[in-house]
């Protein structure tokens, strides 16, 4: 078989480290964008990384940035990926309110840009789009490929512009491109200012004696949470299928964020009640009240199952910043 080759957008990302140890196992050769910046930003990548002298070395990184276009077609030209997976965005729902034209640009535009960059270079690479289940918004669970989009946020209309962009470039011009409408999920490696990871290195530092109060927003809003290395196998299966289409991935299953506290203070034997305080700083403008996915034609069509559910998955969550704190 020829050599696979994938190119990672948002490679420095919770996803995009999973994705890439992933690829790597399977033989890929990968190349990743990554953004230059004052201080190393590669962290969750550093254990994959070789010296390029290294004859072993398969991983490559390459400086660029979503809103810039040119360099997008240069970097495609120069790496030729039979795959492109697009995982790169402004991905933070709080942040896109006050942002919104940033958001736009690099979490929406940045997805026509990769697309206009594949067709003019004319590399037949496959290519998968990290969509979201924030895209559903208002619309009632339980959320599948038909649900209605409704976003409530900046971010959530710059996906669904690059699910629209996606699914025009598949069918104008015959790309073998998906959208894997993925629910939330998290890890030990999921940003720190992402609701879960924020409350289970708080648990870790409590523990520890380093911090006494954790400062919360809405506790009720509800959310379908699977573990992030199960949801990266799925993009790409999704990339291995017979014909482009659009999966929701998820676990079926849903929890509010006050459960997710309770559950995860439990499982450090510290009263939630004597630590977690409500700031209104940290309310949106417009909340997604209710996502729980159906992932049936995932299962039926790419045989991906969730795994992990949100109970297993506050542990894991908790017992990894516990150690990385020595708590
Ligand atoms: P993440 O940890 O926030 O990673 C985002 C990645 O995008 C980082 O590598 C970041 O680089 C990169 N990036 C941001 N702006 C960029 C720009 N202008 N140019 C190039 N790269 C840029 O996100 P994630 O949780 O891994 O999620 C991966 C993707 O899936 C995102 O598109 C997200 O919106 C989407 N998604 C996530 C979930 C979830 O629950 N995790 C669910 C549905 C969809 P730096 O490291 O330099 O910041
Ligand atoms: N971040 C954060 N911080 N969220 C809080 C807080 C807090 O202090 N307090 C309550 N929340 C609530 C939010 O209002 C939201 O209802 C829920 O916790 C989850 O927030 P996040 O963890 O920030 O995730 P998200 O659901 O908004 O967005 C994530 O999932 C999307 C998929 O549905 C991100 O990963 C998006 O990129 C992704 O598309």
């Amino acid at each position: 078989m020829s050599q696979q080759v994938a190119l990672i957008t948002g490679i420095t990302g919770q996803d995009g480290s999973y994705l890439a140890e992933q690829l790597l196992d399977k033989g890929y050769v990968v190349h990743g964008l990554i953004r230059r910046s004052s201080t190393f930003n590669t962290a969750r990548i550093d254990h994959l990384y070789l010296d390029p002298h290294d004859p072993d070395a398969r991983l490559f990184l390459h400086y660029g940035d979503l809103t810039d276009g040119s360099r997008l077609v240069t970097l495609l030209e120069r790496v030729e990926p039979t795959e492109v997976y697009h995982l790169g965005a402004q991905s933070h729902v709080r942040v896109s309110f006050d942002e919104p034209e940033f958001t736009g640009d690099v979490t929406g535009l940045g997805t026509t840009r990769l697309l206009e960059a594949l067709r003019v270079s004319k590399v037949p690479a496959r290519f998968y789009q990290a969509s979201s289940s924030e895209m559903f918004g208002a619309t009632p669970p339980p959320q599948n490929e038909n649900a209605f989009f409704y976003p409530r946020s900046p971010y959530a209309a710059a996906k669904v512009y690059s699910y629209w962009m996606v699914r025009n470039y598949r069918e104008a011009y015959g790309l073998f491109a998906c959208n894997g409408i993925l629910f939330n999920h998290e890890s030990p490696r999921r940003g720190e200012t992402f609701v879960t990871r924020k409350i289970t290195m708080a648990i870790a530092r409590i523990a520890a004696g380093l911090q006494d109060v954790l400062y919360l927003g809405n506790l009720e809003a509800r959310r379908d949470w699977g573990y992030a290395p199960e949801y990266a196998d799925a993009m790409w299966r999704m990339l291995q299928a017979d014909e482009p289409a659009d999966y929701v991935v998820a676990t079926g299953t849903s929890y509010s964020v006050g459960d997710f506290v309770r559950m995860a203070f439990e499982h450090a034997d510290l009263d939630w009640e004597k630590h977690v305080k409500f700031d209104p700083r940290y309310l949106r403008p417009t909340e997604v009240d209710d996502l729980i996915g159906d992932a049936t034609k995932a299962k039926d069509v790419l045989g991906w199952q969730a795994q992990t559910f949100t109970p297993e998955l506050v542990k894991i969550m908790v017992d990894a910043d516990r150690a990385r704190l020595g708590a």
